[in-house]
C-alpha cells in the first residue's frame, strides 16, 4: 500500500477501494489528504453525524464539489442542481413544495408500468441474444428501465425518446470518455430549452404527471415555486435518478452471479427480493460518498476543520463499518436491521429512495429468472471512472450453452 492513506487516483484504489477504506477506518477516520485537499470520513458514526450538521457541513458545493480543482461552487457542465445543492432553510422551503407534487401515491401509480417496461427490455434482451447479437446488461435493461421510468414519471412525450437516450449519454458520469466538454454542454443547454417548453406546453395541456402537478403547484402558490426552480427539479430528477439506479442494478447483479446460492433462495420465494436490494444498497451502494463544505472554523473529536474544507462523507465505507455491521464484508440476504447510509442520511434524504427500491425490487424479480442462463463478463466490462460512484458503463453477458 502507498503511504499515502487514500491514493484516489492509483489502479489498485480504483479496483477495489474497500481495504484502503477499511484501513482509513482503523488508523485515521478523520483524514486530511494533503494530496488532494479535503477529509475523507469513513466511520459509521462520523458520516452519520455529518450527513446530519447542514449547518456545519453544507451542500452548495455540489455532490462532487470537493473533486474540482479550483474548488469554484458546482456551476459545472449541469449548472446548479436545486435542493440538493441548498441548505436549510432554503432546502426545506424546496423540498416541501417538492413533496407535495413528488409523492409515494404518484410512485405507486407508476408500479404497473415499470413491471411493462422491465419485461419488455428482458423480452428485447433475450430476443436479440437469441438473433447472435451481443448484449449487456448495463446498454439493453439497466440503463434504459430507469430513464424511461423518469420520462414517464416527468411526463415527457415518447416523442423525445432519441433525444432521452442522448441526453443521458452525453450528461451521464462516463461521458467523459466519448463527448467532448461542448457537447456536453450542448446537450444541457438543450436539456433546458426542451425542458421548458414542456413545462410551458403541460401549463395549457396538464396530464397526470409530475410536471404538470409542479406547473399547478406554481400556479396555484402565488409564485414561490419560481420557474427555474421547476426547471432545475425535473433536472435534478433526471441526474439524482437514472444512473444511480442503474448501477444498483449492475452492481447487485454481478454479486447474484457470485453468490448463486442467492439466486436459488430468490428463485424459490421471491418476496426476499426486498431484502437482497437493501443489502445490495448497504454492500455494493452505487454512492461511494458526496461532498459538504465547512461553514465555520470547528473542532470535532479533536481534529481542526477550517471554514470552506471540503469533506468527503463515504458512505460506502460506513456501510462497511465493522464499529457498525456485524459481518460487514459479507453479503447476509436477511440482515436486520440493515440501516445502510447508501441513500444518505438526514435533510438530504434521498427523495426518489421509494422509486428506487420499487424500480430495483422489479428489475431483480425479472434478473432472477433471467441471469442464471447467461454468464456475466465483469472482466470485460467498464466500471464508471469517477470516484463519488460505483457501477458499470459495460456489463457485457453471453448466453450460456
Ligand atoms: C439506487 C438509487 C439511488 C441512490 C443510491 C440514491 C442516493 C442518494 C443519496 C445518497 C442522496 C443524498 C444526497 C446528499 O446527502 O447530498 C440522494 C438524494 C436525492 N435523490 Fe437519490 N438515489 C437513488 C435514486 C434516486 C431516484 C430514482 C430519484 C428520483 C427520481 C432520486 C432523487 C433524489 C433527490 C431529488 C435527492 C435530493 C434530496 C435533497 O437534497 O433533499 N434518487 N440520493
Amino acid at each position: 500500500m502507498a503511504t499515502e492513506l487514500f491514493p484516489m487516483l492509483d489502479p489498485d484504489y480504483i479496483d477495489n477501494p474497500e481495504p484502503y477504506w477499511q484501513q482509513l477506518r482503523e488508523k485515521a477516520p478523520l483524514y486530511w489528504s494533503e494530496e488532494f485537499n479535503f477529509w475523507v470520513v469513513t466511520r459509521y458514526e462520523d458520516v452519520d453525524n455529518f450527513a446530519k450538521r447542514p449547518e456545519d457541513f453544507s451542500s452548495s458545493s455540489g455532490p462532487g464539489g470537493g473533486l474540482r480543482a479550483d474548488n469554484t461552487s458546482a456551476e459545472d457542465v449541469v449548472g446548479f442542481l436545486p435542493m440538493i445543492q441548498n441548505d436549510p432553510p432554503e432546502h426545506t422551503r424546496l423540498r416541501s413544495i417538492f413533496s407535495k407534487s413528488f409523492t409515494s401515491r404518484r410512485i405507486a401509480q407508476l408500479e404497473s408500468e415499470i413491471r411493462e417496461l422491465a419485461a419488455q427490455l428482458m423480452a428485447d434482451l433475450q430476443s436479440k441474444s437469441s438473433a447472435g447479437k451481443a448484449v449487456d446488461l448495463y446498454k439493453d435493461f439497466a440503463s434504459p428501465l430507469p430513464v424511461a421510468v423518469i420520462a414517464k414519471l416527468l411526463g415527457i412525450p415518447l416523442d423525445y425518446y432519441d433525444r432521452l437516450k442522448f441526453w443521458n449519454e452525453a450528461l451521464g458520469i462516463g461521458a467523459g470518455e466519448s463527448y467532448t466538454e461542448k457537447q456536453r454542454f450542448n446537450a444541457t443547454t438543450e436539456m433546458n430549452d426542451t425542458l421548458y417548453e414542456i413545462i410551458e406546453e403541460k401549463r395549457f395541456n396538464p396530464a397526470d404527471d409530475l410536471i404538470s402537478s409542479l406547473v399547478k403547484l406554481a400556479d396555484e402558490d402565488g409564485g414561490q415555486l419560481k420557474p427555474n426552480e421547476l426547471l432545475g427539479f425535473s433536472k435534478l430528477l433526471w441526474i439524482a435518478g437514472n444512473e444511480t439506479t442503474t448501477n444498483l442494478i449492475t452492481n447487485a447483479a454481478v454479486v447474484l452471479q457470485e453468490q448463486p446460492e442467492i439466486i436459488e433462495k430468490l428463485q424459490n420465494d421471491k418476496t426476499l427480493v426486498p431484502q437482497f436490494v437493501e443489502e445490495a444498497l448497504r454492500y455494493v451502494g452505487p454512492v461511494n460518498g458526496l461532498f459538504r463544505r465547512v461553514t465555520r472554523d470547528l473542532e470535532y473529536k479533536g481534529k481542526k476543520f477550517k471554514k470552506n474544507d471540503n469533506v468527503w462523507i463515504m458512505f460506502a465505507s460506513a456501510n462497511r463499518d465493522e464499529r457498525h455491521f456485524e459481518s460487514p464484508e459479507s453479503f447476509i440476504l436477511e440482515r436486520s436491521p440493515n440501516d445502510h447510509l447508501s441513500l444518505g442520511k438526514g435533510v438530504h434524504f434521498c427523495m426518489g429512495a421509494a422509486l428506487a427500491r420499487l424500480e430495483a425490487q422489479i428489475a431483480f424479480e425479472c434478473l432472477v429468472d433471467v441471469l442464471p442462463g447467461f454468464q456475466l463478463k465483469p472482466e470485460e466490462g467498464l466500471h464508471i471512472p469517477v470516484p463519488v460512484l460505483r457501477g458499470w458503463l459495460k456489463l457485457p453477458m453471453i448466453r450460456k450453452k
